[in-house]
């Protein structure tokens, strides 16, 4: 697919989706987040593209967030519609019914950091570095980073980093849980896509229910997420691949799943 403002790759089930704006450090602007949505679009269509890499081109930056001088020229009721629109696309990212991983490679800030707290995994290098300023410039976050970030590190750690506007780097951001693991940049795509196989090898529709099973599930109380669980749990013993799956463990072999 071609963009202006992204580029969007797939190899192997594996897709890959940079923003590609470096001469902004992959800052947002209106047509970059558009592009976004189209490009999830394909993602969620392309049956052969099971599982999606997020990252920013160029050495510095994973997305610097939304782009400033847009947001210079709103005025309230423009901005609350692209926080809105925002929050919608990012909101898709989220409900991704396939694994999403960010490989933050750099500066991952304001709507950067929220691209990243939609996608389900974080790997940063070991330069990237995280925030959301958007107090420094007088804003809040607006794309989901307010609500997503305290449900992810704890109201306290949220409101820290969101009151403060300062960047920790990625040691800093492992150890609160802001991101899964850290690697040195050059294996930082590597890593991601290690990642992603894995959980292509994996039993896919049991891959595609544990996504639903914890996405939904958080958004319920325990005694009702623990239900879905169970009801999915029930369902997947009905499929081939469960049954494939115990057997090759008690034949001491590979599974070979078919996704059914
Ligand atoms: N929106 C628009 N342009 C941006 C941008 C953003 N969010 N972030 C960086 N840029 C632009 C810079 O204006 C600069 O443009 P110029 O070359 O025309 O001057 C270019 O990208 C390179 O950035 P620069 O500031 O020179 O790099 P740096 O290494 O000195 O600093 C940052 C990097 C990330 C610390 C700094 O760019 C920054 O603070 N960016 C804004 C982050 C932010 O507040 N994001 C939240 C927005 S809600």
């Amino acid at each position: 697919m071609n963009f202006r403002n992204l580029l969007y790759e797939a190899t192997d089930g594996v897709a890959r989706l940079t923003v590609n704006r470096p001469d902004r450090l992959n800052a947002l602007d209106r047509e970059t987040l558009l592009e976004i949505a189209a490009a999830l679009d394909a993602f969620e269509r392309d049956g052969a593209a099971k599982a999606l890499i997020l990252t920013g081109a160029g050495p510095k930056a994973f997305v610097a967030g939304a782009d400033i001088a847009e947001l210079a020229k709103q005025g309230p009721m423009e901005a609350r519609e692209y926080a809105l629109i925002g929050q919608g696309i990012l909101g898709r990212l989220a409900g991704a019914p396939k694994p999403t991983i960010a490989a933050v490679n750099g500066f991952a800030l304001g709507g950067g950091l929220e691209l990243a707290l939609a996608c389900m995994i974080r790997v940063a290098s070991q330069n990237a570095s995280l925030g959301l300023p958007e107090v420094t410039l007088g804003l809040i976050p607006g794309f989901g980073g307010t609500q997503r970030l305290a449900r992810l590190v704890g109201r306290g750690r949220a409101l820290e980093m969101i009151l403060t506007g300062d960047r920790i780097d990625a040691s800093e951001a492992s150890r609160i849980g802001l991101v899964n693991k850290v690697v040195p940049a050059e294996d930082l795509i590597g890593a991601c896509e290690t990642m992603a196989r894995t959980m292509l090898s994996r039993g896919p529709v049991a891959v595609r229910l544990a996504i639903e099973a914890v996405n939904r599930g958080m958004e319920m109380p325990l005694a009702e997420g623990l239900a879905l669980e169970a009801t999915l749990f029930g369902l997947l013993a009905a499929t081939e691949d469960a049954k494939e799956g115990t057997r090759a463990f008690l034949e001491k072999r590979k599974p070979g799943f078919r996704g059914c």
